[in-house]
């Protein structure tokens, strides 16, 4: 059942073109291909395989003669010529019952498809692997106004439509959708001045939400010629938005498919997180043309081979659209929150994963955001102008190719004359490397002892010292910089850096912009972050200063039952109060640590996480602040107000960012009067769902989730938000109740993964309502994803990754979640994607 890395091996024939006639219809759709197979030079000796699943055969032949292949669950085999040969196949597939979303299936009476990574092996009988590549033309037949595939159009007439792909492409790429959709169309005028067509193709009466999307892509479009110097490739770019759909977007050639949650949006119904988000994704799937499509990857293992670039990109991107600072920090929050505790529980994999059972588990932050930050690490090292010129030989030496991780970093090697042999392990090591630092100033020298080491994860007993790049500045005494930023290139287990020519002993700031992926272990005093957090000039690093300070009282207020630290507040209040500083900076200066952050943090330090005490110190902090706020909240809530007509743009959420802030605070005061006040005048979705959750945190939102009920039932998308804050903000008490009623509400479509995910994804994210000490959050989740597991069983193990963190906890609440885990284990028929995830989370 596992796969290797080690084990690949190319497939024995090569395709010279693939054509696909499909004959829609819900129940038995007819696929009919024609595939011209040759012998691979390259390819040791083996059967004539094609995976397959879940197909029913009509008809196989060879050169025009019937054949009878052997077939399993799996695929077929078949005897075939020694040289040149056309295989043909017609089978019937039924797209209405296929509620794995995986290969082709229906939303709404509409036809669409998801092959990666190995849906399209439920579609016909085919190699389906990346490093097959082949020339696509499909004829599509269907009554369906709108009929869309991969590629350029060609002729079309009533009832058909039939495209053409003049780039190979493997078969994940591949995608049909078909129904009755309209289009939000523009057009793009490439550098090299080839008009290209634009459309958004979305259910009649989302008209309204594609402008943002469409304003996005051609930001998008324009920023890769200008940055990476690519250019899109074809005479349309079609983007079509799905309900169902099991993760985000899918970046097929020229035909990208969405989640509708990542691309439509208005400003009555999206949040500025929303459109920030979608403006990100569009352009990630966008970049995917260069980054996946053109130079794609040989196997599943390089994975990070286009997703950790892609990932970089479209930071990059945002980077450039938004705030270079508060952008960074709003990705390490999320690499912290997200991967670390994957690196450092039982699912820890390396970003290039050595062994898989199932694909789709291994679409992880670890793969995606691990794997970005190691490429943001390579351009640290090698300089923006040697990361360019690698780049450039990439794009040109592997054009058209299937690649690997070995591939990339030979065009590093040869572009800038360095070994990165080293370097390799951020690629094959899992595991966040744990830094200490030591510093000594003795004559006017001041040196730092550096120390690594990673701890073990599964498999992996022992780890080697890691390439880190550790940016580093020096503040003198009264706060101004004597040496700015220079990066300490980190190789050995231990190792030390000298500075010399300082007149006093320096402060210094590690680690500046988060510029590797590692946990600091060093013994810093409060008085160095209060002055770190007064004066660094890395606006990454004062930001973490001051999470440092909240982190660490918070442990003293939960293990020792102390009073907040007032000194941190003191310097909070002077940063806040500082109007020459992004007000979107000040507002993430505002957001504390999350509760599981907090567990993590507990659990490194060598105590039990209680989710209780958890929540009650974050709440008697969040008191505490508000309280020492009050005198200026009603400045800062006037310097948030935004006048202007709403703009999702950087500076105006910004503003509204600062403004959520300040009424969180308020409201802790008030009683939730302001929060009230707010959710009545709101004419935006970012003011309306911010009032929404405070009158959900002060328990005074009955009237206001009605009225929200009443206004939005018909906006699915605006209903899941209705749907998971209830949970997301329940008190912990109350979460996994609430959970439970609301998944027997009218609107509770588990089928649909967007709702799924709302409410029992909601119930996870709360973390002390999940962790109820009576297992009430574990048994309802577990259930839920025992019943899912049928039906979607992706999307059933991606939520598994919930239990990850079992064995942090107090010996009760562990033989309650192994119980549950148990019980998944123990389900009849168990998927394997699920199957997998229990597993390693047992193991
Ligand atoms: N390649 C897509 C993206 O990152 C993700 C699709 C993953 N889908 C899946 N079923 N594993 O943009
Ligand atoms: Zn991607």
């Amino acid at each position: 059942e596992t796969v290797y890395l080690k084990d690949y091996t190319p497939f024995g024939w090569q395709i010279a073109d693939v054509h696909l006639t499909f004959r829609l219809s819900p129940t038995a759709t007819r696929v009919l291909a024609r595939i011209h197979f040759a012998p691979n030079p390259g390819a040791p000796k083996q059967d004539f395989f094609l995976h397959g699943e879940e197909l029913r055969l009509i008809r196989a032949a060879i050169d025009g003669t019937e054949v009878t292949p052997e077939i399993t669950d799996k695929g077929l085999t078949c005897a075939v010529p020694d040289g040149p040969f056309l295989w043909e196949a017609e089978v019937e597939i039924a797209p209405e019952a296929n509620t794995a979303l995986e290969g082709l299936y229906m939303s709404n009476g509409m036809y669409c498809t998801q092959c990666e990574a190995e849906g399209f092996r439920k579609i016909t009988y085919y190699p389906d692997r990346p490093d097959v590549m082949a020339i696509f033309t499909v004829r599509i037949e269907s009554d369906l106004p709108v009929l869309l595939s991969n590629g350029n159009p060609g002729d079309r007439g009533a009832g058909f439509a039939e495209w053409h792909d003049p780039w190979r492409k493997p078969a994940y790429l591949f995608a049909l959708v078909a129904g009755d959709l309209v289009a939000h169309p523009d057009r793009f005028r490439t550098r090299s001045g080839k008009d290209v067509d634009l459309n958004i193709w979305v259910r009649p009466g989302d008209e309204g939400k594609c402008a943002f999307g469409m304003e996005a892509l051609k930001k998008s479009m324009r920023w890769d010629e200008e940055e990476y110097g690519r250019e899109y490739d074809l005479d349309v770019f079609n983007i079509v938005a799905v309900d169902d759909f099991n993760m985000g977007a899918m970046e097929n050639k020229g035909l990208n498919i969405f989640n509708s949650s990542c691309v439509l949006a208005s400003p009555e119904t999206s949040t500025d997180g929303n459109f920030e988000r979608i403006e990100a994704i569009i352009a990630h799937e966008y970049f995917h043309n260069w980054t996946g499509n053109r130079i794609t990857c040989r196997d599943w293992f390089q994975l990070c081979l286009k997703e950790g670039l892609t990932v970089f990109r479209d930071q990059q991107f945002t980077a450039d659209m938004r705030s270079a600072p508060v952008k960074r920090i709003d990705d390490v929050i999320m690499l912290r929150a997200r991967q670390f505790p994957e690196d450092q529980g039982p699912l820890a994999h390396p970003v290039r994963p050595e062994s898989f059972q199932e694909i789709n588990n291994f679409y992880t932050a670890t793969v995606y955001e691990k794997g970005a930050e190691v490429i943001g690490m390579l351009r640290t090292l090698v300089g923006a102008e040697a990361y360019a010129k690698a780049l450039d030989l990439y794009f040109d030496r592997h054009d058209g190719d299937a690649a690997t991780i070995e591939d990339w970093l030979r065009v590093f090697e040869e572009a800038t004359g360095r070994d990165l042999s080293q370097f390799k392990r951020w690629y094959s090591q899992a595991g966040t490397p744990r830094v200490q630092v030591d510093e000594d100033w003795t004559d006017g020298t001041y040196s730092l002892t550096v120390r690594q080491h990673t701890p073990p994860t599964p498999g992996q007993p022992d780890k080697a010292p890691q390439v880190i790049p550790l940016a580093v500045g020096l503040l003198g005494p009264n706060g101004d910089e004597v040496v700015p930023t220079r990066v300490l290139e980190v190789t050995e287990a231990e190792q030390r850096f000298e500075f010399t020519g300082l007149g006093a002993r320096p402060v210094p700031s590690l680690n500046r912009g988060f510029s590797a992926p590692i946990v600091l272990e060093r013994e810093t005093s409060r008085a160095e972050r209060a002055f770190l957090l007064a004066h660094d000039t890395d606006p990454f690093n004062r930001w973490d200063a001051s999470r440092e300070l909240a982190r660490d009282s918070l442990f003293e207020m939960i293990t020792k039952d102390a009073a907040p630290d007032g000194d941190w507040l003191d310097g909070l209040q002077r940063l806040v109060a500082d109007t020459t500083l992004d007000p979107a900076y000040r507002a993430l200066m505002l957001s504390g640590p999350s509760q599981s952050e907090l567990a993590q943090m507990l659990h490194t330090r060598g105590v039990t996480p209680d989710p209780d005490a958890i929540w009650s110190a974050a709440e008697r902090l969040a008191q505490a602040t508000a309280e020492r706020f009050a005198d200026m909240l009603p400045a800062l809530a006037r310097e948030a107000s935004v006048s202007a007509a709403y703009a999702p743009d950087a500076e105006q959420s910004g503003k509204r960012a600062l403004g959520s802030a300040v009424l969180s605070m308020q409201t802790r005061l008030d009683g939730g009067y302001a929060a009230e006040a707010q959710f009545a005048a709101a004419d935006n979705m970012t003011q309306q769902l911010s009032a929404l959750t405070q009158l959900i945190r002060a328990d005074r939102a009955k009237a206001a989730l009605a009225a929200f009920y009443e206004q939005w039932q018909g906006d699915r998308l605006v209903m899941d938000k209705w749907f998971g804050l209830q949970v997301g903000a329940a008190a912990p008490a109350r979460a996994a109740d609430i959970a439970a009623e609301l998944t027997g509400h009218d609107l509770f479509d588990w089928k649909n993964p967007n709702r799924f995910r709302a409410v029992l994804g909601g119930l996870a994210m709360n973390h002390a309502g999940f962790h109820r000490a009576d297992g009430a959050g574990y048994r309802l989740l577990a259930d839920w994803l025992i019943r899912l597991d049928d039906l979607n069983p992706q999307t059933a193990a991606r939520m598994c990754s919930a239990f990850q963190t079992w064995t942090r906890y107090d010996a009760d609440r562990q033989d309650l979640m192994r119980a549950e885990l148990q019980r998944i284990a123990d389900k009849p028929n168990l998927s394997r994607d699920m199957g997998e995830m229990v597993g390693r989370i047992l193991s």
